[in-house]
């Protein structure tokens, strides 16, 4: 529904009468002794409706202040569902468990970015047009080539996912829905390549073209680890694995990357822009970051015995417990349930992770400790990832830009939902100001 049919419905009453059938919330200001009804809808209301509660005429109006979006929903979205006191990930209505168990990556990018699951032919064209944009631009390689030896693939992801848009500057049209077409087959199809030459960068081989003989993943794999033969063998345990992993992050709704990228879209920019936003934002350590972030801790953790010093530590306030904690999730992680089964299979190609142990020993531990429970701290998706992508032969830097490919789909799901919703402006939060009144300005000799 257009915004102005909706527009501020806020009626001020000398006395409200509420009844319990009224889908209304009744605000009495004690500051002026005045009421105001305010429409409820889909149990939220509208912050716009507050502005009308005033003391004076001339006095701005309520706001809410809601540091972090707490408890504020930014947009009206169709794709992915969470119930985090119930463990329940759906995406477009599908449960997690049943795609990752029968699905597959592209189509599952597919149902995230049109709603539905394809039918075959529609899941050959998709696939057929991603697949065709996995190659890039020949300069591209050399900004690879002038990235330090050191360089964070992810630092080169952003960078070089941004630099697309000097490519493709008929990206620009976003409101053209074949032009956005376009640029979603590309950055589904790129995302890889850039990924994997990072990788190639910073361990010094050449680089891997694309060979579209093989899958989504199995293509991956291939630009990561062919050496010499003449056609790479994919592992085919391994490349099912990589595209459970791909399905598992491919959206998590208002999360703080999708959050990047429609915040940045707002502002009506090219989609290359807005994923190096989002990118950025997948890059920190409570983010993307974090399954690096549980093997560092793994690591410093070092032996099973040493598990409860290091409880008592987090306890303390000195640290966290990595892979641990959501701001959604209340509950086991649904996406951590299926990473710990999937990391038996994975362990039996590459031979089992020995922090392993230690991770499951902790998450025991934890579990059973009163601090988790009460705070209901359970592991998340990353508790258990990068012990598989640490096994599958990834360095840990490369974490988080394997999270980017996967993420990218509900990434421009999430753009393109932004788009086409007319109640949707350029994101521009508010603030509460307590800095100084009016000064005036004293010249530097005199400070
Ligand atoms: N270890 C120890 N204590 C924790 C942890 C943790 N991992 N997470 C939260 N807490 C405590 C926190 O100190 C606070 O305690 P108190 O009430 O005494 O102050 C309480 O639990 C509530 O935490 P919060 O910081 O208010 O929760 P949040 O919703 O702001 O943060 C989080 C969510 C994911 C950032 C946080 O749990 C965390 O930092 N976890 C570790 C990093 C991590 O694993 N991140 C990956 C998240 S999943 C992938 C993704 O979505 O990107």
């Amino acid at each position: 529904m257009a915004h102005d049919q909706k527009k501020s419905v806020l009626t001020e009453q000398q006395v409200a009468q509420p009844t319990s059938s009224k889908n209304t919330l009744t605000i009495n200001d004690n500051r002026t002794g005045k009421q105001y009804e305010i429409p409820i809808e889909n149990d939220t209301i509208r912050a716009m409706d507050l502005r009308q509660i005033k003391v004076k005429d001339d006095d701005f109006g309520m706001m809410t202040y809601d540091p972090a979006f707490m408890n504020t929903a930014s947009c009206k979205s169709k794709i992915t569902f969470i119930d985090g006191d119930k463990g329940i990930l759906r995406y477009r209505g599908y449960p997690i468990e049943q795609l990752a168990e029968k699905g597959n990556y592209l189509e599952t990018a597919y149902l995230i970015i049109n709603g539905e699951l394809p039918t075959k032919s529609q899941f050959e064209d998709w696939t057929d047009n991603i697949m065709k944009h996995t190659l890039i631009h020949e300069n591209i390689k050399k900004f690879m080539d002038g990235f330090h030896y050191d360089a964070h693939p992810m630092g080169m992801l952003v960078s070089t996912v941004g630099a697309l848009s000097t490519f493709y500057t008929d990206a620009k049209n976003i409101k053209d829905p074949a032009t956005r077409r376009l640029q979603i087959y590309r950055l589904v199809g790129k995302m890889p390549t850039l990924a994997a030459f990072a990788f190639r960068h910073s361990v010094g081989r050449p680089y891997v073209y694309p060979d579209n003989d093989l899958s989504y993943a199995g293509n991956f794999l291939n630009m990561l680890w062919k050496m010499t033969e003449v056609k790479y063998k994919v592992n085919p345990v391994l490349e099912r694995a990589l595209d459970v992993l791909f399905i598992l992050h491919a959206d998590h709704e208002q999360n703080c990357s999708a959050n990047a990228m429609r915040s940045v879209g707002s502002s009506h920019v090219d989609p290359y822009s807005a994923t190096a936003a989002a990118s950025a934002a997948l890059y920190g350590p409570l983010h993307g970051g974090a399954n690096a972030e549980v093997l560092y801790m793994l690591d410093e953790i070092g032996s099973k015995a040493n598990i409860p010093a290091f409880i008592k530590t987090v306890k303390e306030g000195k640290g966290k417990l990595m892979g641990f904690g959501h701001r959604i999730y209340k509950n086991y992680d649904p996406r951590a349930k299926i990473i710990k089964q999937l990391a038996d299979e994975v362990f039996e190609v590459t031979g089992r992770n020995p922090k392993l142990d230690i991770a499951l020993e902790l998450e025991r531990i934890a579990l059973e400790d009163e601090y988790f429970v009460k705070r209901k701290l359970y592991p998340n998706v990353d508790f258990y990832s990068g012990l598989i992508y640490q096994a599958m032969g990834f360095p840990v830097e490369m974490f988080p830009v394997l999270f980017a490919i996967g993420r990218t789909s509900g990434w421009v799901a999430q753009w393109e939902e932004l788009l086409m919703d007319a109640e949707q402006k350029i994101a521009r939060p508010r603030q509460v100001y307590l800095g100084h009144g009016t000064r005036d300005y004293i010249m530097m000799g005199k400070r």
